[in-house]
């Protein structure tokens, strides 16, 4: 059967991941987590004390970065690893989410990832997650979907999401990282987060993950 590229970007959490997960098991696709990517590179910029003004520092540590994802068979996702080892945990908490948004500005950590993830999904059947999917990596993808929400019951959910880790933040915390993610974000110089022309908004404020599933899927199996 043809195979397909999914795109989908939009603001810090929307619910694009667990949205995207679901969609690739559902339609056999390979799942692609690029904030995680993204994570992992400002994971590895604070434990080497990476200076993120020194571009020659930057595209050093780029060099002894290697990201991959591996199945975990048991939990069935993809889950990421830094340098051989695993980082899911690591670059979920908040400090990484803190800087993240700085690193995910500079242009050779762009440069690295959108040519990595490029190759990853070269063979097609794949949903890809990030800020750039539809605008800068996969301009050609053939559905491309742009969420959004309300701020504060995003906000309720990340809180909620990081308490199924273990980890109690302050819904205010989470409110002011989401706001400031957003702004560096959509106001970079290179490839801000934008909805791409042909995106398909969805605004996910008063829908849940199930129905948030069924209407990319279905629009996913329309275009196949
Ligand atoms: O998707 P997630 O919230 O984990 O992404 C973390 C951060 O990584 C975003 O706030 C953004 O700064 C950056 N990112 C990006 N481009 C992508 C994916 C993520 O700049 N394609």
């Amino acid at each position: 059967m043809q195979k397909i590229v999914i795109a989908i970007d939009g603001y810090s959490g929307c619910g694009k991941s667990t949205t995207a997960r679901a969609v690739a098991g559902l339609l056999g696709y390979i799942y692609i987590d690029t904030g995680a990517m993204y994570r992992s590179v400002t994971l590895y910029f604070i434990d080497n004390h990476v200076s993120l003004t020194d571009p020659r520092a930057v595209s050093k540590a780029l060099e002894q970065i290697d990201i991959t994802f591996h199945y975990n068979a048991t939990k069935k996702v993809n889950e990421v690893y830094l340098n051989g080892l695993n980082v899911e945990k690591e670059i979920r908490g908040m400090d990484v989410s803190q800087k993240v948004s700085d690193v995910s500005a500079i242009k050779e950590v762009r440069h690295a990832l959108v040519a990595q993830q490029r190759k990853m999904g070269k063979s097609k059947g794949v949903v890809m997650d990030g800020r750039d999917i539809g605008t800068v990596v996969f301009p050609d993808a053939d559905l491309k979907i742009f969420m959004t929400a309300d701020l504060y019951v995003r906000a309720e959910r990340r809180q909620k999401e990081l308490l199924g880790k273990g980890q109690l933040v302050e819904l205010e915390e989470v409110i002011e990282n989401l706001r400031s993610r957003d702004e560096i974000d959509t106001s970079r110089k290179e490839s801000p987060l934008k909805k791409a022309a042909n995106a398909i908004e969805i605004d996910t404020t008063h829908i849940t993950f199930e129905e948030q599933i069924e209407l990319i899927t279905n629009l996913a199996t329309s275009k196949l």
